[in-house]
């Protein structure tokens, strides 16, 4: 199977010298092509960095300190700029939290669908393309205003923008956050479906766990700017192994149903200045071994084929959790 996106001890830095922020610290993570990955973690763990790092969106002067980034087999940051904007049209599309800020207000939705064609749209294209996200009057939000449309009408529009180009890979960061918990449900029902039908890679980057749960294969769970766990969703939420993400799990039992914000872990996330001496995680981590959690950097372990995490004491955790279970 290809891979759709592939990092590789991907470090990226914010500003410089002492005091550049560290929001990629070694991020390794590889997305199988027609995937649907889910990317949760706190604010600030790295997710919407490593999203558009993807693409290559970023603040002028802002490269790799070192690592590598696939997409589709090619190195995007060493791409030349005509190929990585032919990437941005044809490949990758992203779809944002507020679909009003993403769309042109002066500018009607069927000029705006043409736009983001590759190649030209026709009428009925534009038409089909607005009944394929579950407009049952197309010609008529066609000739509509993005001000006259509702947040849910209008994150449809942005998903036929996207769906238009034919992309092979879309990441959707915090795409319905903004949105009332029915809508929500709609539209990542819409993502999900045009997904699979189309064998398009959906990475929904995410702080609501249910919705990842539910809508997701794989999950890829951040902490302090690396891919701490990663595996299959189910077997992940099941019987997450990083310290970390049962405590994410934990924090958000009862509030699953209603799609919340996480709930709070004690203590606060990480900011990094420069690479983390030992697990990013352990000043907040209950199992944490001073002399080993804090000074070393644990590396990539597999729980068993497709799962990885990044935790000295995984085993021990769990063995103790089996003893507990049986008592
Ligand atoms: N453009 C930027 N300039 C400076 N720091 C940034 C920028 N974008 C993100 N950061 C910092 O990088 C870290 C990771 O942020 P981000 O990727 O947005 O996390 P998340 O999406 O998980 O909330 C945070 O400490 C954040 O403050
Ligand atoms: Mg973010």
């Amino acid at each position: 199977m290809t891979t759709a996106i592939r990092f590789d001890d991907f470090v990226l830095e914010f500003g410089s010298g002492a005091s550049a922020v560290r929001a990629l610290d070694g991020v390794t993570l590889s997305v199988p092509e027609g995937c649907l990955l889910g990317i949760v973690g706190e604010s600030g763990s790295g997710k919407s960095t490593a999203a558009f790092a993807a693409g290559r969106l970023m603040p002028q002067g802002v490269q790799p300190t070192s690592g590598r980034l696939e997409v589709l087999g090619r190195d995007v940051w060493t791409l030349s700029i005509p190929d990585l904007r032919q990437m941005r049209v044809s490949d990758l599309r992203y779809i944002f939290q507020d679909p009003i800020a993403t769309l042109d207000p002066t500018k009607k939705i069927g000029w705006q669908i043409r736009e983001a064609a590759v190649g030209g749209a026709s009428p009925q294209d534009i038409a089909d393309a607005l009944r394929n996200v579950g407009m049952n009057d197309p010609d008529r939000v066609a000739a509509s205003w993005p001000h006259e449309l509702s947040g849910g009408m209008a994150q449809r529009v942005v998903i036929a923008m996207a769906l238009i180009a034919r992309p092979r890979i879309i990441i959707a960061d915090e795409a319905t956050s903004a949105l009332d918990a029915s809508v929500r449900t709609r539209i990542l029902e819409l993502l999900r479906d045009v997904s699979r039908q189309r064998g398009i890679t959906l990475i929904l980057v995410s702080h609501d766990l249910w919705a990842v749960r539910k809508f997701c294969d794989r999950i890829a769970v951040m902490y302090g700017g690396r891919v701490v766990e990663e595996g299959p969703a189910d077997r992940v939420f099941d019987q997450p192994a990083h310290p970390y993400t049962r405590a994410l799990l934990a924090a958000t039992v009862g509030h699953e149903a209603r799609g919340d914000r996480l709930a709070t872990i004690p203590g606060i996330p990480p900011l990094l200045h420069g690479a983390s001496p030992g697990c990013a995680f352990a000043p907040r981590c209950d199992h944490a071994q001073a002399g080993l959690c804090d000074r070393m950097r644990p590396q990539t372990e597999a729980v068993e084929e497709g799962w990885h995490l990044l935790c000295h004491l995984w085993q021990d955790i769990r063995q103790k959790g089996r003893s507990h279970g049986a008592d």
